[in-house]
């Protein structure tokens, strides 16, 4: 038996009268990458937040790293780190400067040679000395993520590591998380974007009006809607037609 890494029973979370999370379960093996689909508003941050300790739920059981986010809280932030939506690193640092302000709030050894390390793996060496004012938006990127493993996480969540940047920067990211998983960690992110959860996802689960209405790997869902025929020719439905066969059917209704 593999061991779940997260698991997510019936949550449930309302912003006053709004009902974001309806009823969410889920469970990620350890050292697999899952992937939370979603669109805008549907409330992929919010169940981010709620994993990771910053929100509280109003229903429901969560569990990371095999404590409960709500009683232990404590414990599951020593197994975790996020990288949250919007991008955490301090522009009037160096990107080096951030990395090591970061491992020694972490209590690191060597936060030094935690930050070379980092700054080797993610492409960072040259720019390691100029403030993060003048990165790219890839470059940023980056470091976020970098900044994310000081530490050695056993688990790491990342909120739309990819959006707004192009196709290039993108596929370093997902380079980065699939160098992640190999290495044992597991790995939760959200995104918008179904290619990227079809290249990237051991699992994918499609969060829609509240709930997850359709889960599994790449291939069970595409067996859940075997054939798309476009123009008399039969072809392998794309996360995209499935997504769209889901979400439509379910708002036709
Ligand atoms: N603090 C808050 N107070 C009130 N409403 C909120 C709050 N945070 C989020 N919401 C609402 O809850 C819903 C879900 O928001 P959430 O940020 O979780 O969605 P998301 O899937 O991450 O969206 P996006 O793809 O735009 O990041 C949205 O309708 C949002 O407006
Ligand atoms: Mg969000």
């Amino acid at each position: 038996m593999l061991t779940k890494s997260i698991k997510v029973t019936g949550l449930k979370k309302s912003y006053k009268d709004l009902q974001v999370l309806k009823g969410v379960d889920f469970e990620v093996e350890e050292g697999r990458i899952f992937a939370l689909l979603g669109s805008n508003g549907a409330g992929k941050t919010t169940v981010v937040k709620i994993l990771t300790t910053l929100l509280k739920q109003d229903a429901g059981s969560v569990t990371v790293n095999g404590f409960d986010v709500a009683s232990k809280p404590e414990n599951v932030r020593q197994a975790i780190s996020l990288t949250g939506q919007f991008a955490a690193v301090d522009e009037l640092l160096t990107g080096r400067e951030n990395l090591i302000l970061i491992a020694k709030l972490r209590y690191l050894k060597n936060p030094r040679q935690v930050a070379d390390d980092l700054l080797l793996s993610f492409g960072l060496t040259e720019a390691a000395d100029r403030r993060v004012s003048t990165y790219s938006g890839g470059m940023r990127r980056r470091l976020d993520i970098a900044l994310s493993l000081v530490g050695k996480p056993k688990i790491i969540f990342l909120d739309e590591p990819t959006t707004g940047l192009d196709p290039e920067a993108r596929i370093e990211v997902w380079n980065i998380v699939k160098g992640l998983a190999k290495g044992g960690t597991t790995v939760l992110l959200t995104t918008q974007y179904l290619e990227e959860a079809e290249q990237l996802a051991d699992k994918i689960a499609i969060l829609h009006e509240g709930k997850i209405i359709a889960s599994g790997t790449l291939s069970e869902l595409k067996k859940m809607f075997p054939l798309a025929k476009v123009e008399y020719v039969e072809k392998q439905p794309t996360l995209e037609d499935i997504f769209l066969a889901i979400v439509g059917k379910r708002e036709g209704k």
